[in-house]
């Protein structure tokens, strides 16, 4: 019973977790269009403010409950490993590449004039935080294929391997046009 609750708890914050992205998502194509101050602070306001507080809770709820179903059904797995070992580098994908770099982007955009001056607005296509996103989504799908399948240790890795490539690929793609298209002076 208390084992059936935890993996509740654990698919829950997986839930969490992917709503938490599908809203990054939707902010970050609002901030790369965005040529307003008051915009780019709106769409800032509507992802990061929910973003930044039900990804670590999804996180932490999807670790505990994780560690707690490992250690209570046969031990660490070499899937299992593998699934911790990628969780805590798609944490640190999050932090380095998207939370540091948003840090920043948020007073530029407060102290910044109307319209955005192009300085504020590269920063806010900022490539990095396409890649952040897309290699997270697709280390996501990678563990996830492991917590169903639970391959061998070898075959994990070679999983959550391909999964960062395609989350690779994904991010380097030329971003689809938008609305408010960024052109540089150079055009
Ligand atoms: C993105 C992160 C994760 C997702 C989406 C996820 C998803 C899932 C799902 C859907 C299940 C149910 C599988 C089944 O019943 O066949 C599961 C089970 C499990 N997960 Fe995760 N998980 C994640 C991270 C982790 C981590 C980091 C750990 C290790 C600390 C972990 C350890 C486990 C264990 C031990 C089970 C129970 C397997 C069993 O006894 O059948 N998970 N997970």
């Amino acid at each position: 019973m208390v084992h059936n609750l935890v993996l509740f708890a654990h698919i829950l914050g997986a839930f969490g977790l992917i709503a938490a992205y599908t809203i990054e998502a939707i902010g970050l194509r609002g901030l790369r269009g965005a040529t307003r101050r008051d915009e780019a602070l709106l769409w800032f306001g509507i992802s990061r403010g929910i973003v930044m507080r039900l990804a670590p809770a999804s996180l932490g709820v999807i670790l505990i409950a994780g560690l707690y179903l490992m250690a209570t059904s046969g031990g660490p797995r070499g899937w299992s490993i593998v699934a911790l070992a990628s969780f805590v580098v798609l944490a640190l994908v999050g932090a380095f590449g998207t939370g540091m770099p948003m840090a920043r982007i948020r007073p530029a955009i407060d102290g910044a004039a109307d319209p955005l001056p192009d300085d504020v607005r590269s920063e806010l296509r900022d490539r990095v935080l396409l890649l952040s996103l897309d290699i997270r989504l697709a280390m996501a799908v990678g563990i996830l294929f492991l917590m169903t399948l639970k391959p061998s240790a070898l075959t994990s890795v070679v999983v959550m391997v391909l999964a960062i490539a395609v989350g690779l690929v994904a991010g380097l793609l030329p971003a689809r046009g938008s609305r408010n298209e960024f052109r540089t002076a150079a055009g």
